[in-house]
């Protein structure tokens, strides 16, 4: 008898913590399917402690081997912006040679704060050439001075440099060049009157990015070197004004070819708590992406390319116990996948010199990231747990440059699910489960089983046979190392991927389980 209840109490318990869900898989790309770029996941640096990406004389290595591995899963490194806050406060000097910073201080809400002012000379620029043969480049140029003669001084550099012989030889391209970020905050940070408003930004931008295109020849967007336009840091201007304002009439919108915009999902300028467990949540990721939708079909009614030319988790570096985490990992499949969705181009993930958000973490670093406080001895170049996010994503998007995407209906408020496509045909499938496991969690750690159905234009039938997974193993979401993809770690010296790779077969008509804080996916 006691044995028997002990089966009957494993059996219920068993059965509470788990759930079931089928899905339905169309063999086909749906109408609505969207195209994954090779570099959907890219970058955005502080410019402030760019040369510490590149590194002066000899490469970073660590920095080289992070973006190399991205660009090996889809045949195209990521794109890198160079710009964000330090951008305004940049000013080209013919005496520096790569860059004079001046930093305030640091506190513990703000460990690794953004320089007040940069001056920078021709080789900051030429370090560029350093990344990734193949990276496609945006570099910012100062808006919030509102100097045109030094807005045409880091515009030419900035050319000057992509025309040397070591940087042609890199195979480092420019693609688009800033003029100003964030500019819609410009009336709170100081940069322009607190009454500035979108009407006076349009002719304000005009005056300088005209003068900037001029000078350094770039006619039209179809030329190899165009502009970047927008580059907002929320709702408070929107592409939607700038262009019933005209924007795109004028000479230097004319070179426009691409409409960026930003988003945080949340601050910590301040400090403050923000839960992850609210964080991890299938709402909250497509609130704060369904917000750009009428911007994006306005950018693409132009025909121009839309992407969040900024973006990461929590504004203001990060939240500590949550972008760092690898509950942050899922929420950047989800997101990153959520958005492709819209017709979302890049998302270029925010990183700076000990941030928070990073995905990794360039140089060696002597004072804690979370607080501040002394790290004797300095920790070694890392990755942090976002950078698994984007190892699976970029799984998902593959080699072909070609593949097409689509979310699945998944009737379970925590979990999300994508179909991706090649040539017409269901290649893969990617389930991520943002049920929150932490380390205080007690109790057996729940799992949703996914059935999946195939259905055809015609008829639903099944495919029978095996499949193949990858799973992103996390021991708990507020672990901030430790995390597993297919079996391997990247979490080595030269972020090469250490462990045996493990691919799980998978009996298409038994489904899979899929644990609260996991992603799996799956390749037919
Ligand atoms: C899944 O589909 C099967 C077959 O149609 C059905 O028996 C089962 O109840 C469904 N499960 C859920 C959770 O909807
Ligand atoms: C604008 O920039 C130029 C070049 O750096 C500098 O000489 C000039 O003083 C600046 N003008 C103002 C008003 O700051
Ligand atoms: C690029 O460099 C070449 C010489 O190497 C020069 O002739 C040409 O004018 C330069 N172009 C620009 C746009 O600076
Ligand atoms: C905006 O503020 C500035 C002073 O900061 C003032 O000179 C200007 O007249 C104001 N403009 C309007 C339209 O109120
Ligand atoms: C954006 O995400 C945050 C954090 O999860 C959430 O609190 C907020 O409600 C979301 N915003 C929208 C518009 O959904
Ligand atoms: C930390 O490193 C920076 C340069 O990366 C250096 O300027 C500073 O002196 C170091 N601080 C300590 C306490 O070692
Ligand atoms: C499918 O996988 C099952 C379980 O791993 C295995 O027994 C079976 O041989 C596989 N079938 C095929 C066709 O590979």
């Amino acid at each position: 008898m006691p044995r028997i209840s002990h089966i009957l109490i494993a059996a219920a318990l068993h059965l509470g913590a788990s759930s079931a869900v089928n899905v339905s898989l169309p063999l086909s790309p749906p109408s609505g399917s969207h195209s994954l770029a090779p570099t959907l996941v890219s970058f955005s640096l502080e410019q402030d402690c760019w040369p510490d990406w590149s590194v002066v004389d000899s490469r970073n290595e660590f920095t080289n081997r992070a973006l190399e591995n991205y660009a090996e899963l889809t045949g195209e490194p990521p794109k890198i912006r160079v710009g964000a806050n330090s951008e305004d406060h940049t000013f080209w000097s013919p005496t520096v040679t790569i860059n004079e910073d001046q930093f305030p201080p640091a506190n513990a809400v703000t460990p690794y704060p953004e320089a007040t002012h940069v001056t920078v000379g021709d080789k900051y620029y030429e370090l560029s050439r350093f990344l990734p043969r193949g990276t496609h480049m945006t570099w910012g140029v100062n808006f919030g001075a509102d100097n045109v003669t030094n807005a045409i001084n880091m515009a030419k550099a900035i050319v000057r440099a992509f025309n040397t012989s070591a940087v042609e030889a890199s195979g480092v391209v420019l693609d688009l060049i800033e003029v100003g970020n964030e500019v819609d905050i410009f009336k709170w940070n100081g940069l322009r009157p607190a009454n500035w408003t979108v009407e006076d930004y349009v002719p304000d931008w005009i005056s300088v990015a005209g003068p900037v295109v001029d000078a350094v020849g770039i006619i039209g967007n179809d030329g190899p070197v165009s502009i970047q336009g927008a580059a907002f840091a929320s709702q408070q201007f929107t592409p939607r004004e700038i262009f019933d304002l005209g924007i795109l009439d004028s000479t230097p919108g004319k070179a426009i070819s691409q409409i960026s915009q930003h988003q945080y999902s949340a601050a910590f300028c301040n400090g403050g708590d923000v839960p992850l467990t609210s964080f991890m949540d299938k709402a909250a990721v497509r609130g704060n992406l369904s917000l750009f939708e009428a911007d994006i079909a306005a950018t693409h009614a132009h025909g121009l390319t839309y992407v969040l030319g900024e973006t990461n988790s929590v504004a203001c570096h990060g939240a500590p116990g949550l972008s760092n985490t690898a509950g942050a990992a899922l929420w950047t499949i989800d997101y990153t996948l959520q958005a492709a969705t819209l017709g979302i181009k890049e998302l270029f993930f925010h990183e700076g010199i000990g941030y928070k958000y990073n995905f990794f973490q360039p140089v060696s670093l002597n004072r804690s990231t979370i607080d501040g406080s002394p790290l004797d001895p300095p920790v070694a170049p890392h990755i942090q747990p976002g950078y698994y996010g984007g190892l699976v994503i970029n799984t998902v998007v593959g080699k072909t440059g070609a593949a097409e995407i689509v979310e699945l209906p998944v009737a379970d408020s925590n979990v999300a699910g994508y179909a991706v496509y090649e040539q017409g045909t269901l290649a893969r499938a990617v389930f991520v489960n943002l049920h929150a496991w932490l380390a205080s969690s007690t109790g057996e750690r729940p799992a949703v089983h996914i059935d999946f159905g195939f259905a055809s234009s015609e008829a639903t039938e099944s495919w029978s046979g095996n499949a193949t997974a990858r799973r992103l193993v996390i021991e708990h979401a507020d672990d901030i190392a430790g995390l597993m993809w297919a079996g391997q770690s990247y979490e080595t010296s030269d972020v090469s991927p250490g462990g045996q790779l493990v691919l799980e077969p998978v009996v298409l008509d038994e489904g899979i389980d899929l644990r609260s804080t996991e992603a799996v996916l799956v390749e037919f």
